[in-house]
């Protein structure tokens, strides 16, 4: 699997940025965070198996202690969520779920005004050739998730243009493989004037032409 190791570093550097402080409930958002993180570099790379462990952890802990039945109902979606992922027979199924887990997220952090506080977005990393390409995809869907389950519209919105705003790369490798070029970069172009209750099915759809590439090219999971 050659992407993983590149694709798990980056996840990881955000989640030291993003978790400043070392609290009971925030520390158990860290290891859901670390966790979701996981689900969504495998699928990424189009490997269902590698998003399977982290989910059902998920699966199996519950996001914070609580009493506050507001709470439960998205306790109960997350823990849903992530057994949909854990059982899914296919990438898309798994993509899918994947954008109900961040909904998950986002509604509790909403319904009780708590939640992750992401640094601004910045700058999408620069480049022309396919290897900075691809890491300023990765950038972008890093930011669309945070932009997701932070419930930031300005977050999401940077991840969205920086695959919008670049021309579809040119691939030899076949019809699919351009399609999927040019799909890419369309569904951005649509993810940056989507709605927020619309956002989780189309952070699943980005996912899936993610993942439909890698494995189309042989770059993901082997
Ligand atoms: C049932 C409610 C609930 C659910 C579901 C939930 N969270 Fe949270 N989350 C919270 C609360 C409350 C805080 C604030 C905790 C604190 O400040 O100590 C928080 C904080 C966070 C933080 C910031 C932690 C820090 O130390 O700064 C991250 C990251 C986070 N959540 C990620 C997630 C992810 C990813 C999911 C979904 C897989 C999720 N949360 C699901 C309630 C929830
Ligand atoms: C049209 C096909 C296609 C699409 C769509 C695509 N990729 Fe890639 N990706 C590739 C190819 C081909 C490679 C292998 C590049 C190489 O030769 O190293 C790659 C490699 C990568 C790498 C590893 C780069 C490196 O230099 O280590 C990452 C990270 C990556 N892609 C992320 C993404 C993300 C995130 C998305 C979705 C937003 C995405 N890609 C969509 C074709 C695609």
């Amino acid at each position: 699997m050659r992407l993983s190791p590149r694709v798990a570093a980056a996840a990881l550097t955000l989640v030291v940025a993003s978790c400043a402080t070392a609290g009971t409930a925030g520390d158990r958002m860290f290891d859901h965070f670390t966790r979701a993180s996981s689900v969504q570099s495998a699928l990424i790379v189009g490997d269902v198996d590698g998003a399977r462990r982290p989910a059902s952890w998920l699966a199996e802990h519950d996001a914070v202690a609580t009493t506050a039945p507001g709470d439960r109902g998205w306790i109960d979606a997350l823990r849903t969520a992530s057994v949909e992922i854990r059982d899914a027979t296919s990438v898309d199924e798994a993509a899918d779920a994947t954008g109900r887990l961040a909904r998950s997220c986002a509604g509790c952090h909403t319904s009780s005004n708590a939640g992750p506080r992401f640094r601004p977005a910045g700058e999408p990393p620069e480049g022309d050739d396919r290897s900075s390409h691809m890491t300023r995809n990765l950038w972008a869907m890093d930011r669309m998730w945070e932009g997701l389950i932070g419930a930031s519209s300005d977050t999401w919105e940077a991840g969205a243009r920086a695959i919008a705003d670049e021309e579809p790369e040119s691939f030899s490798g076949g019809s699919a493989v351009a399609a999927l070029a040019r799909a890419i970069h369309e569904q951005a172009t649509r993810a940056e004037r989507t709605p927020t209750g619309n956002r989780a099915e189309v952070y699943a759809d980005l996912l899936k032409t993610c993942a439909g590439c890698h494995t189309l090219v042989g770059a993901g999971a082997d």
